[in-house]
């Protein structure tokens, strides 16, 4: 008979971020005609910059000619693009990353998730908690987080990220095989300093890990002083492999474009990490639609970066407007800074999920329960900053008023 992968039976419940948008869904069935301002899941509300568009409109037209047709294009992603990203994402930062260590793919999500088929099902994993559930539950269906007892995974080393020591990870007490890191971070919106990232280059090489850097959130740090890219840090490039992504660094997040490094001087048991990504990609995956990938290489064009960058300045305000309107409601509110998220810690001890039903239920505003990504996150809530800044003022005077009202 056949068997399923019953680690999937261990899961528990479904997807954080479905469970929210059911939640808001049994909500508006419940009270049509309420509105409900969604800061919830981080999707972005601009449209795709015109320069964007011009391109992909233009890759439409010649995969109707001849000429200009493509089938099946490299798994790795298309020259043009893999070249730009080195050029403007790692070279302009005076990182040394070289065209064949881009893998091109449809976003972040998967390709932390993918990850792991490249590495043995034996290795303890360190998360960050709260965390990005992606990272926890794809290791959950891979076999490595053990049980889930008591909101715990039995195998996964959780490193807490409270209020105490900033919302940023300490180093962990034993020794850890892959570690994932996000910086800035969803979904306390912290951002990570040379120093920490530094020491956490140091562990890794002592103890033989390897850290998975998800820098999705890159394009939003104002601070010069923090950094873009694991790779910033020396000897980076023998321990890390960094994701990142154009949904939120160009409104792509239904487009679907993303890229991974692997470098070549990663190498795990005499086996170079950057060969086995590339022999599981060829087999697993077909690569990014040439119309996408002319799209995302727009984005490095002059006008590309000047629209986008104008849009993430857009959402930045929003996460200010939020942060000093929460403030001003009397909450405590971390994160907004460098990242497009924010952090607030629920008011008199309430529990995440009872201060989400209130700000849904007398608000009208959907927000993340911090529990939802960890223990660590329980008394927290997540807003994002990527509505729109009519809805986000809208939502931040709903909020003030349920607040106030309460005391
Ligand atoms: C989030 O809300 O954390 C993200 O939008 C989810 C994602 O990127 O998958």
């Amino acid at each position: 008979m056949a068997k399923i992968n019953d680690n999937y039976l261990k899961l528990p419940g479904s997807y954080l971020f479905s469970t929210v948008a059911k939640k808001i869904a049994a909500y508006q069935e419940a009270n049509p005609g309420r509105e409900v301002i969604k800061m919830s899941i981080g999707d972005v509300t601009k449209p795709l910059a015109p320069a964007v568009i011009e391109a992909m409109h233009k890759a439409v037209d010649e995969m109707g000619t001849a000429e200009g047709f493509r089938g099946y294009g490299p798994e790795q992603g298309y020259g043009f693009l893999r070249s730009l990203i080195v050029e403007h994402d790692y070279k302009a930062r005076g990182i040394d990353i070289e065209a064949d260590e881009i893998f091109v793919s449809d976003g972040a999500k998967s390709d932390c998730g993918n990850i792991g088929d490249i590495f043995s099902t034996d290795n303890k994993v360190a998360v960050c908690d709260p965390v990005y559930p992606v990272y926890v539950d794809t290791n959950a269906m891979a076999g490595r987080a053990g049980e889930f007892i008591d909101e715990h995974w039995s195998n996964l080393y959780y490193m807490p990220c409270t209020e105490e020591n900033g919302f940023t990870p300490e180093l962990p007490k034993e020794r850890v095989d892959m570690i994932y890191l996000c910086f800035p971070n969803t979904p306390t919106g912290v951002a990570a300093t040379r120093e920490q990232l530094k020491a956490w280059v140091e562990y890794a090489k002592e103890n033989g890990s390897v850290i998975l850097y998800d820098s999705a959130y890159e394009a939003f740090i104002t601070d010069p002083e923090v950094p873009h890219s694991i790779y910033e840090i020396e000897g980076a490039k023998e321990v890390a492999i960094e994701f990142r992504s154009f949904s939120k660094t160009a409104g792509f997040t239904g487009t679907r474009c993303a890229y991974t490094v692997v470098p070549k001087a990663l190498v795990v048991e005499g086996t170079a990490l950057n060969a086995l990504w590339n022999r599981r990609q060829c087999t697993k995956f077909n690569g990014v639609p040439y119309v996408i990938q002319k799209a995302a290489a727009a984005v490095y064009s002059q006008e590309g970066q000047k629209q986008t960058k104008e849009t993430i300045a857009y959402y930045l305000e929003n996460a200010r407007i939020i942060k000093s309107s929460l403030a001003e409601a009397g909450l405590e509110v971390f994160g907004g800074d460098n990242a497009p998220y924010i952090w607030a810690k629920a008011p008199s001890g309430m529990k995440s999920w009872e201060f989400f039903d209130k700000l849904l239920e007398e608000a009208g505003v959907a927000t993340t329960p911090g529990a939802g990504f960890g223990p660590s996150g329980e008394g927290y809530v997540r807003l994002t900053a990527f509505n729109t800044k009519e809805n986000t003022q809208k939502a931040m005077e709903k909020i003030k008023a349920v607040l106030v009202s309460r005391d």
